[in-house]
């Protein structure tokens, strides 16, 4: 076997999530019929427009795509209202993280981040060869802000703020957020991780991008798999000053962005009326499942996004294998809890019966 860094032939490697195949074969059920809420996915398929885009590049395949993103680059940043130089794009947020994490850690670092969030920042951490400071959340599920920021010391060159939380989908005010942000020194790059942040409509909530752009060391994360529904494409961009973008680039691979990727992102933006309509039906949906679960006397998280954290005690695992047994995905976050990603009404109709089921 060649000498593969230990720390990394040390990982367990990152599930997934189980595949649809191997759920079917082993249930008996038709791949098709499974209802997946295990990746906060959107239900339903691209915005108006992307198909036909995407079928006019394919026939571009024998090209390498535009490593700058030019015309999706421009077209998001006149939608978001900033300078084209203000973007970075990768192949999903997850690749961002990756690459930023590459660019910050190394041996004596530490990034420190919330716990429980996104499973990503722990394996990003690893690879970066940092230490993981992973702060608990507060009694309500929400970043504890304060002992994150107890956390930084001299080695601390990165902390990500996910707001929306990931798996419980918190938020924190943004004023709180602000005012944390103060308080890191400068060489300590923060990241903020807004991967739902299209979900939210609570007024004491609002993006960190125009605050990321008067800081040298902020930078926010967004992605097209969520509400735009493109996460088989890949697609997720920074945003932040051009000068720190300069050099977190350089630990960025070229053209790391494929063509198709672009086209489908930059046909999906720009059509705000569709992105309202999606907003208002999860919003609908969510409001739907927060009262089934409640009226089930299932404690939950207070969800501001596409996902619901709650609570299912020692019988959790018991449950989600059952519930997969009639074809109905959930995630197991461990300590009893679990998270549901909100689907369309049929899909939600069949995750309550088949919780029902599994509850007995
Ligand atoms: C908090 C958070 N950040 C980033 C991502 C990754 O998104 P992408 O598909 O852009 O890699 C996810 C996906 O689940 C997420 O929950």
């Amino acid at each position: 076997m060649p000498r593969i860094r230990a720390d990394i032939a040390a990982i367990r490697p990152y599930q997934v999530g189980r595949q649809l195949a191997d759920v079917a074969r082993a249930h008996g059920l038709d791949p098709g019929e499974i209802v997946k809420l295990t990746a906060n996915e959107g239900p339903e398929g691209p915005f108006p427009g992307v198909v036909e885009a995407v079928t006019r590049v394919i026939t571009r395949s024998n090209r390498y795509p535009d490593n700058d993103c030019w015309d999706l680059g421009h077209d998001l940043a006149d939608e978001l209202g900033v300078d084209f130089s203000n973007l970075m794009f990768g192949a999903g947020s997850v690749a961002l993280l990756d690459e930023i994490g590459t660019a910050m850690g190394g041996q004596g670092t530490n990034f420190v981040y919330g716990w429980p969030s996104f499973i990503m920042y722990r394996f990003v951490a690893l690879w970066a060869g940092a230490e993981s400071r992973e702060i608990p959340l507060e009694d309500d599920f929400s970043l504890d802000l304060k002992a994150m920021s107890a956390a930084i010391d001299e080695g601390t060159t990165m902390v990500i703020i996910c707001n929306p939380n990931n798996p419980t989908g918190t938020i924190k005010p943004a004023d709180e957020i602000e005012a944390f942000i103060e308080s890191v020194p400068e060489d300590v790059l923060v990241v903020v991780d807004e991967a739902y942040h299209e979900f939210v409509t609570d007024p004491s909530y609002r993006t960190e991008i125009p605050f990321a752009l008067e800081r040298p060391n902020v930078v926010v994360l967004r992605t097209f798999s969520k509400i735009y529904a493109l996460a088989g494409h890949r697609v997720g961009y920074a945003v932040a000053r051009s000068d720190l973008l300069t050099e977190l680039r350089k630990a960025q691979a070229p053209l790391t962005v494929n063509q198709v990727a672009q086209t489908a992102a930059r046909a999906t933006i720009g059509q705000p009326q569709e992105l309202e309509r999606r907003r208002g039906l999860n919003e609908a949906r969510r409001h739907h499942l927060v009262g089934a679960l409640a009226e089930r006397g299932l404690p939950m998280a207070e969800s501001h996004t596409n996902f619901i954290y709650f609570e299912l005690g020692d019988r959790a695992d018991a449950i989600i294998e059952t519930m997969t047994t009639r074809g109905v995905l959930i995630r197991g976050m461990g300590g009893g809890w679990v998270r549901v990603t909100i689907g369309d009404e049929g899909e939600n109709r069949q995750f309550l019966e088949a919780l029902d089921g599994a509850l007995g």
